[in-house]
Parts: C-alpha cells; structure tokens; sequence
C-alpha cells in the first residue's frame, strides 16, 4: 500500500444535473470532507420536467470555477497572486469549453496554485457532454498545476460514500475491517441506475443484475410528472406518502411488483409507471386531483419499489452467503427504504451501511474517499488521452 504523509485531494463530478467539487484532507492519519458544494440545477430543469444535457452542460461551464473558488475559500487555500500566466497548452485542453477556458484563464490569472495534491474527476458513467465539462476542467488543472489525476466510475463513488467520514473511515487502515464486511451485496439506486453487485473486496466487483429498462429513481420522476409534483420525483413523493392518513382510509390503489418472482436479479420499473398512468387516467378528474389521491399514489408507488428492492437484494444476500449489504445513490435517500431495509438487515443477521443522505444524492466527496482508496494502491497519472465513457460498467 502506498504510504504518504499528508494528501489533499481535489474532487469533481459533472455525471448529471449537479456541479460538485468537494475538498478532502487526509492528515495524521485522519480523513476529513474540508468542502463538499454541490450546485443543484433542479429549478432550471423542473421547468422541462427533467434533465436537458445541453442545458446542463451550460450550467457545468458556468458553476465550476465560482464553485472552486468557495471551495478554495473556504478551506482557506485560496491565496492571490495577479500575474499573467502562459497559456501553454489549456487552450488546446479546453477547446470545446470556450466559456469556461475564459473563466479560468481569468482565474488562475489571479490566484496561486493551492496545496492540492491530487485531482480526481468522474468519468463515467453518466450523461456525456456533462462528463465533458468536468473531465476537461480536471484535465486543464492537472495540467496547469502539474498534478496526478485520478479517474473514477460513479458507481463505485455511491457505494464508497459509505467509507466516508464520520461514520466508517478507520484512519489506522480504512480497509482494516474488509474480512468483517466481505463478500457485500451492494444495491446502487438512482436516477441513472438500479443495479445489484456482490462485492468481494475493495475494487473487485461483479454485476448481479440491473434494471431492463427505467432505473428506479427515473421511475419516481416519471410517477411525480404523471401526478403533477414536479421535478426531482423522489423527494416530493417521499413527502406526500408521508402525509397520507393511516386510519379510515378509502382510496385503495395496488400497483404490480414488477419481476419481483422472478428467480434473476434483474429490475423493471417502466411497466410501474405505465400501471400509475393508467390507474391516474382512469379515475374521475375529482378523484385524480384530491390530494388524498396523490398522497396513495405516492405511497403505494414507493411501497412497490421498496418491495421489490428489499426483496431482490436480501435473495441476492442469501444465495451469495454475504455478511454485508450495502446500499447507495439518489433513492437510498428514501427514509422507508432505508428504515426497511434496516429491520431486514437485523432479522437476517447481515450488516447494514447506508451513507447519511447527503452522501447518498450526487456529491463530489464520494468521488474523493473512492480516489482515495485508488491512491493507497497506486494510482495517478497524468492529464494526457483521458477520454469519458458514458456506459462505464463498473
Ligand atoms: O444519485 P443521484 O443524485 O443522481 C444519479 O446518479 O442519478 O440520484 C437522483 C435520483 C432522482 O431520480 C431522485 O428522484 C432520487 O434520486 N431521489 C430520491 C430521494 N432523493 C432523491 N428518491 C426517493 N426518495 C428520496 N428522498
Ligand atoms: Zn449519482
């Protein structure tokens, strides 16, 4: 394992709709979040009822300099220093970002090279002009500064959120306990994504199954389009089945558990939200537009989705005989998920990790304790032939 004294670790994530850089300093054997911004781009989306990449690949250009500069700002790094560069090569690395080359030429024109160690950037999976932009800004500081640069697959990034402070990161040796926690089956839901891996260490990963169409949180955004909630789906549908009323309630809804017999690990989500379409189409306009409607709406859609991660994920534990099982991503946010997997996980006699929720939605600290644990084996190159792949598998 690579031994080192003090790191300070740069990170960004442009993978969807978010701007994230976060700042993580690991010193005397301590790991600390020193910054974690993470610039939501929900208003201008809500608007369209969902992402727009060349919409958010704009926004990218525009927030990741202001972005860094807080994040230096606040981890006091950020020190002045007008002077006038020699623009070498950024240029070139930054073609197809004019904007936000002039940004930072402006910039690093004003500002020292802070004590930054290592850059670390997402690369995959993801929309791809939106991993453009903040693989070529990473490039263009690897560059400019002369830094190593480390790649990262935003998968991993979910579930490594679980390592970060300051719940589970043993300073002494963060992959101390693995024998306790391995083999792990990991569920990773999000916008993007609905997949189950069995996780036999750090880095050694294989695919059990995945959904077949919709990814579970696409399927929440559809669901809260359809019932007129807005845009990010699941937050707002967590709230309303929140407030449904337990007692003396009318209105049964049963939506199916797609594939929830099914013997694979594979999920289906769309067939969900065509049944909440056609039961929303069949109600009388008064019914449809009651608020007691789209609070059981709200809670039947994601009671079904629970079930049939609970149920997929505890198969996958027992057939794989894990001790662990480890959740992550955008619906792992989910308060019922998380409380019922969590009863699931004590009645089976299987450890449970969740990340606290800020960590579970997109984050660029999550992206830095996942560079983290590449640098202790090794990893870091230079800026030169990166390229993103939008279908990265892990
Ligand atoms: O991980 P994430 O931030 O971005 C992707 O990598 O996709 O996940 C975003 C997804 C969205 O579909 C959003 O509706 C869902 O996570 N989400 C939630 C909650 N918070 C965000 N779903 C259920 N309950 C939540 N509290
Ligand atoms: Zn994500």
């Amino acid at each position: 394992m690579k031994q080192f004294n003090n790191l300070t670790i740069l990170a960004v994530d442009t993978s969807c709709d978010d701007t994230c850089i976060a700042i993580l300093e690991i010193r005397s054997l301590k790991l600390e979040i020193l910054s974690n911004i993470v610039s939501s781009q929900v208003k201008l989306h809500a608007r369209y009822g969902g992402v727009y990449p060349t919409l958010a690949k704009r926004e990218h250009q525009k927030n990741l300099v202001p972005i860094l500069k807080t994040a230096l700002k606040e981890t006091n790094l950020l020190k002045k220093e007008e002077k006038r560069i020699r623009i070498g090569k950024l240029k070139e690395v930054l073609k197809k970002e004019n904007y936000l080359f002039k940004k930072l030429t402006v910039f690093l024109n004003q500002y020292q090279k802070p004590k930054i160690d290592l850059i670390t950037v997402t690369i995959g999976p993801g929309l791809e002009p939106c991993l453009w932009v903040g693989v070529n800004f990473a490039k263009a500081l690897s560059y400019f500064w002369n830094l190593p640069i480390i790649l990262i697959n935003h998968i991993e990034a979910h579930l490594l959120a679980n390592w970060l402070p300051p719940i589970r990161f043993d300073p002494q040796l963060p992959i101390a306990n693995h024998q306790l926690l391995f083999p792990a089956v990991c569920l990773v839901v999000s916008g993007g994504h609905t997949q189950l891996i069995l996780m036999k260490d750090f880095g050694k990963y294989k695919i059990l199954g995945e959904t077949r169409d919709d990814a579970a949180g696409e399927c929440l955004d559809k669901v809260a389009r359809i019932l007129g909630l807005g845009y990010p789906g699941g937050p707002v549908i967590e709230e309303e089945a929140a407030q449904l009323p337990i007692t003396n309630y009318q209105l049964p809804i049963e939506l199916p558990r797609p594939m929830i017999n099914q013997k694979n690990f594979d999920f289906s989500f769309s067939g969900l939200k065509t049944a909440v379409l056609y039961d929303f189409k069949n109600r009388l306009l008064r019914v449809r537009q009651s608020r007691k409607y789209i609070r059981a709406m709200a809670a039947e859609v994601q009671q079904a989705i629970v079930d049939v991660l609970i149920n997929k994920t505890f198969r996958a534990a027992k057939e794989f005989n894990t001790k662990t099982i480890i959740i992550g991503g955008g619906v792992a946010a989910n308060e019922k998920l998380r409380k019922q997997f969590k009863v699931q996980s004590l009645k089976s006699k299987v450890n449970f990790l969740v990340p606290p929720k800020e960590f579970c939605t997109d984050n660029a600290a999550m992206v830095g304790i996942t560079a983290f644990f590449h640098y202790l084996k090794g990893e870091g190159r230079d800026w030169q032939k990166i390229l993103v792949n939008a279908n990265l598998r892990i």
